[in-house]
């Protein structure tokens, strides 16, 4: 019998859910399979988040579950990747005994070997991070669907002082637009149909000069009929050049997420974030002048070290100016090693649970409004698949990234376009009927280079 069967769970961001699909990429190389069933696995694999302390908890948590398996089946080898491996390293082995892997982003081609140490019954850590590597010749392991993740940058150089990416992740590096260019052409012949470029911040994308915009503008002309999308941006480095690029070509997605963290100046400050509320407005308006109909989302923390009532009042205020399509809302979290662990995490949990519900109630009704102005309006949606609670409904998302759901009518199947019109919205889902077949564009642009 092989010892080959590995079990990968994965948390966290997105750039977590494409490193996956590299890890998965590079152990297939090796000649292992992969199992959805945690019971049959030789080696299980956790890919792990560090970013606020439940993610942690939970992971903390999943690995009491497991224990159970390494109990029945010693010879399991369980493994931590991904952040909390980089953060915690010898510490997770020490603490927690059933760990026999500890492997950061930056170490995964060496992943097999220390597969191998485990099975000799020795430790493998492996938690140096690289200036470099972008795993810019490994093509992710992928099953057919419609859309799919590419990571064309690694790593952040921004260093929010909460944020403990910089050290997890470690410097800022960007894959070469080629390689990610003809990532695209594989994915449009295996009828992808649309892609989301990631990074932790992708504006500062750079490849000898090649900006982010360039990167856009490559990967939009590659195949017209594929949608393409792309996160995070980071206020201070989004350009003229990359709002016009956008407004350019159909197919890049008129929707940015564009965290502002926090409403006030202040705290901004204290954060990092280099940039002022004025700064950030300003930039919204300028999109939406550039981009007619473009829509945003954010990241929002409540309860930063020193936040007073009138910091959180003015988060909301910010709320209501910009009105966000959906945001991700996160009480303050202090990480060790960060800047802003140094402060006095001083704003009592439930002052910033509290917030926090405001934050969210708020955003709801945002949400809820905006939607309920689409009723009546045309939108063009890639057909995802049924609806999750019945076959008598397709659902599929608008370029502005939302869910829509309507009527499952014969000759419409996943990947094609539809325009529909809006008939319904809650905060989360639009509902519609639908009006035509559209193609988001006949013209299937020749391979580049
Ligand atoms: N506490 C709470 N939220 C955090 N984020 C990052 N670090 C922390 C933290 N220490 C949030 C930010 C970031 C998103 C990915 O996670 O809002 O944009
Ligand atoms: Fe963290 Fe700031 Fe970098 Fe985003 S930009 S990953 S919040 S340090």
């Amino acid at each position: 019998m092989g010892k080959n069967k590995v079990y990968i769970e994965t948390y966290g961001c997105q750039m977590n859910l494409a490193d996956s699909e590299i890890v998965k990429s590079i152990l297939k190389d090796k000649g292992y399979d992969f199992t959805e069933d945690l019971n049959s696995a030789n080696v299980v694999l956790l890919n792990t988040c560090s970013v606020r302390d439940n993610a942690e908890q939970r992971i903390y948590g999943r690995l009491g579950n497991i224990k159970k398996i390494k109990d029945n089946n010693p010879d399991t080898v369980i493994g931590i990747l991904g952040c909390m491996a980089e953060r915690l390293r010898k510490d997770l082995i020490e603490e927690k005994k059933i760990v026999d892997l500890v492997v950061g982003p930056d170490e995964y081609r060496r992943l097999p070997e220390f597969i191998d140490t485990a099975y000799a019954g020795e430790k493998g850590i492996g938690v140096k991070l690289s200036k470099t590597e972008t795993y810019d010749d490994i093509i992710p392991y992928r099953k057919d669907g419609l859309s799919a993740w590419i990571s064309v940058m690694r790593g952040c150089d921004k260093f929010c002082t909460f944020c403990v990416v910089p050290f997890t992740r470690g410097r800022e590096r960007s894959r070469n637009l080629e390689s990610v260019v003809r990532e695209i052409e594989q994915l449009s012949e295996r009828g992808f149909k649309e892609v989301t470029l990631l990074g932790q911040n992708v504006n500062s994308y750079n490849d000898n000069g090649r900006d982010f915009a360039d990167l856009l503008a490559a990967c939009a002309v590659v195949d017209r009929s594929m949608r393409v999308r792309f996160t995070t941006s980071h206020p201070q480095d989004l350009s003229d050049k990359l709002l016009y690029t956008i407004a350019e070509h159909e197919n890049l997605c008129n929707y940015i997420h564009l965290p502002v963290q926090s409403g006030s100046d202040r705290i901004l400050e204290l954060m990092n974030r280099t940039y002022t509320i004025e700064h950030y407005l300003n930039l919204i308006d300028k999109a939406r002048k550039i981009i007619p109909g473009v829509s945003f989302s954010t990241d929002i923390i409540s309860g930063f070290p020193t936040e007073t009532e009138e910091d959180h009042q003015m988060t909301l205020e910010v709320m209501r100016k910009v009105r966000y399509d959906g945001a991700y809302m996160f009480k303050y979290s202090p990480r060790e090693g960060t800047k802003a662990y140094k402060m006095k995490d001083d704003v009592p949990e439930e002052v910033k649970g509290r917030r926090l519900s405001e934050i969210i109630d708020l955003q709801q009704k945002i949400s809820y409004e905006i939607n309920q102005q689409l009723i009546g309006n045309s939108e063009i949606i890639l057909v995802e698949g049924f609806s999750k609670k019945s076959d008598e409904f397709l659902a599929g998302r608008t370029d502005t990234n939302k869910v829509a759901i309507f009527p499952a009518t014969e000759g419409i199947r996943a990947g094609d376009y539809v325009k529909i019109r809006i008939t319904k919205a809650t905060s989360a889902t639009l509902f519609g009927e639908v009006e035509e077949m559209v193609s988001l564009s006949e013209t299937k642009v020749n391979k580049t280079g």
